[in-house]
């Protein structure tokens, strides 16, 4: 069974979770501006990515799901929340979703020319954590890893019992302990916000 991160273990096996963290976000047809900025910095950080396939993990119901079939022909989610996967599954015939954990994907070295990671890894609080998913990302990938992620600025920094940022150098270190190394790093509100979209090759 797919190990969930470690500070709510529950928080998305539930089908009525599943439809409340859906419902959150800009499914509903109303995206808030954070929303439409985070999703604004995910296809500018696209725009440089050439290939055909995409594995969008932990896809969750699908956030990014249309954005990334503007860019890939093929996209394929992969979630370890068998209820998070339902919503996702739900709503149009064409999305694959696999339930895996994001430590141990099931798919060979090499599967996908680019592994998208959002909303994740702000919720591993601990380094080793932090290259072991990357690490697990970038077996997958032949071009690249994009994953959102929260680094402190001068002006935030943000610490809360489920998310955290951390300092760019903390970032640089985990890429590089997982075989990778940073490209770009877009943030999607400025100097006030600690959220990025952080495009990385293999090293
Ligand atoms: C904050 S949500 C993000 C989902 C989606 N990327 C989004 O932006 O809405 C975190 C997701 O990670 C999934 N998850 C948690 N631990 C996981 C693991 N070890 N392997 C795969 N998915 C995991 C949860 O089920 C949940 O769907």
């Amino acid at each position: 069974m797919p190990q969930t991160v470690k500070t709510r273990p529950d928080r998305y096996r539930a089908r009525a979770h599943a439809l409340a963290y859906h419902a959150s976000t800009h499914a509903s047809g109303r995206p808030s501006l954070s929303q439409r900025l985070e999703l604004a910095t995910v296809r500018r950080a696209l725009a440089g990515t050439v290939g055909d396939s995409v594995l969008d993990v932990p896809c969750g119901t699908g956030r990014i799901d249309a954005l990334l079939r503007e860019r890939f022909d093929e996209v394929v989610g992969a979630d370890s929340s068998v209820p998070m996967l339902t919503v996702y599954g739900a709503q149009a015939d064409t999305r694959s979703g696999c339930c895996a954990d994001i430590f141990n994907l099931p798919f060979d070295d090499a599967s996908f020319d680019w592994v998208v990671c959002h909303r994740y890894l702000h919720h591993l609080r601990r380094h080793d954590e932090r290259v072991a998913a990357l690490a697990s990302l970038r077996r997958v990938c032949r071009r690249g890893v994009v994953f959102y992620a929260w680094i402190n600025t001068l002006l935030a920094r943000r610490r809360g019992s489920m998310r955290a940022s951390m300092p760019r150098a903390r970032l640089d270190a985990a890429v590089a302990g997982a075989g990778l190394r940073v490209r770009d790093v877009h943030s999607c509100a400025g100097p006030f916000s600690v959220k990025t979209v952080v495009v990385c090759e293999p090293a």
